[in-house]
């Protein structure tokens, strides 16, 4: 570990010592300042970790340096060097908040004991600060952007169920904001300030799930060297939130069927049967009740975790969101790179507007953020959010990735395309009118139909004046649609 270090002393001597001291032994960089007026300055254009200095100095002793510290930069750690005779000063030091004193003349091995015991220390505040910051990050529900009936009737039924101790079911396809619902669900019940535990049922190989849920006793296994608790233990008074429940076998859903229903587990290996106080909300983006009726999830189980089920909407089903999400994602960008974007020109916003988003929330945030990063004004432009349009040619989605798909699956890919591209173009030059866009094109009215709905393409969006400045063309992009 490294750190930076400002030594304060009026005698340059010791000055230069303390420099080689520090720089022989460590790798810490080492600023040094006779003058603490000046090193007053300094502090206000650099960060230290550390600030070692001595206590009487003219201009301003060392507890004076300490209140500047303090106020400057409130993280770095002060050790105050004294001689004997001002030791009631040097304790009085430590009162005001330095962390330790060394009364001079001191030993090369006391400056950087004392100095490697000041990093520790702060790394470990740094550590509780961040970890005291998630956890109240958790008890606050998350900011959830919503104005479309569907999505504002879901979050006041989030609020209400919250409450209560029924088992919870998310449905809905990927990037809708499923686990964003979970945590809010915990943080609006009565367990907000005990655990969320988060399980991925993909994430973790079929061999090692159930230890991982329930735990193992030593030597239940090879490599079981010693107990281990499982995420249900930790969960104990909390939530546990099973994301891509979907995914679970048929053995492992037999094993949280019991748990569910009986409030018991055991330990893999263990005899003793656990009592479980645990809040189950379970998320999928698998139509779980076909998956049913396909006989690869069990129905008994399903009904289980299904007591409150919700569905998310797709973004395409919801497109009055898009507007405030955008304006969330831009603050929320915004911020993180420093960049003051005020907002988004309207043509680039229709054509968000109608885009297929196949991605969901996930995908605009990503397209936001990129767009946030390329921006160079305060306004996004439809070039910083698809530079890859700019040049687009008739086909835009032919790129480089569809070269390494496998011949029908790229072919799959560039028909979606065409048809997205062709069908937005129709729609938009006949404002949304399927009659007059199926004649242009000498299709049957019916078949151009059942195209948009395989599209997921609604007429309405071109409907409206906004619209009509959309190019509302979906490019295809490696990872989404492919
Ligand atoms: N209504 C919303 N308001 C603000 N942010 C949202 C909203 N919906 C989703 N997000 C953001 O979109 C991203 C995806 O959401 P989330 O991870 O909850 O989706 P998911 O449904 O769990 O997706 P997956 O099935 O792929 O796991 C997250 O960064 C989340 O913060
Ligand atoms: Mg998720």
């Amino acid at each position: 570990m490294s750190g930076r270090i400002l030594v304060v002393d009026d005698e340059k001597d010791m000055l230069s010592l303390l420099r080689r001291i520090i720089t022989e032994k460590t790798l810490h960089k080492v600023a040094t300042e006779h003058d603490p007026l000046k090193a007053v300055e300094i502090m206000e254009k650099e960060a230290f970790d550390v600030v070692i200095t001595d206590l009487k100095m003219p201009g301003m002793d060392g507890i004076g340096l300490l209140g500047e510290v303090r106020r400057i930069q409130p993280r770095a750690v002060v050790i105050i060097m004294t001689a004997y005779a001002t030791i009631e000063t040097a304790v009085e030091a430590i009162r005001k908040g330095a962390f330790d004193y060394i009364s001079k003349p001191f030993r090369k091995e006391r400056i950087l004991l004392t100095l490697r015991r000041a990093l520790d220390w702060q790394a470990l505040t740094r550590e509780n600060v961040a970890l005291r910051e998630s956890l109240e990050q958790q008890k606050k529900p998350p900011s959830i952007v919503a104005s479309s009936p569907a999505m504002t009737s879901t979050l006041d039924s989030v609020k209400q169920v919250a409450k209560s101790m029924a088992t919870i079911l998310i449905q809905g396809e990927s990037g809708t904001g499923k686990e964003l619902v979970a945590k809010s669900i915990h943080a609006y019940s009565d367990r907000s300030d005990k655990p969320f535990v988060t399980i991925d049922c993909t994430a973790i190989p079929e061999q090692i799930i159930e230890s991982e849920l329930f735990g193992h006793v030593k030597g239940a296994f090879t490599g079981a060297w010693k107990d281990k608790r499982g995420l249900v233990d930790e969960a104990n008074q909390g939530t546990l939130f099973l994301d891509e429940i979907g995914e679970l076998s048929m053995v492992m859903q037999a094993k949280l069927l019991r748990l569910l229903q009986e409030g018991e587990y055991k330990a893999v290996g263990g005899l003793n049967t656990k009592h479980a106080d645990i809040r189950f909300v379970a998320a999928t983006n698998y139509d779980l009740e076909q998956r049913t009726a396909e006989k690869t999830f069990r129905e008994d189980l399903f009904y289980r975790l299904n007591v409150i089920g919700f569905r998310l909407p797709p973004l395409r089903e919801r497109r009055e969101d898009i507007p405030l999400l955008v304006r969330h994602f831009l603050g929320k960008y915004g911020k993180l790179n420093r960049k003051e974007i005020r907002d988004i020109d309207p043509e680039t916003m229709s054509m968000l507007m109608a885009r297929h988003w196949p991605g969901n929330v996930r995908q605009l945030e990503n397209v936001i953020e990129r767009g946030v990063i390329l921006c160079r004004s305060e306004q996004i432009m439809l070039e910083d959010l698809m530079p890859e349009r700019s040049h687009a040619s008739p086909l835009s989605c032919f790129n480089g990735a569809t070269y390494s798909l496998p011949f029908k699956k790229a072919k799959e890919a560039v028909i979606r395309a065409f048809h997205q591209e062709y069908i937005h173009a129709i729609l938009r030059q006949n404002k949304g009118n399927i009659s007059r866009a199926a004649e242009q094109a000498g299709l049957q009215r019916q078949y151009l139909h059942r195209l948009m709905k395989e599209e997921n393409i609604s007429a309405e969006n071109f409907k409206d004046d906004a619209a009509n400045h959309a190019s509302g063309v979906e490019v295809l992009q490696a990872g989404t649609q492919l």
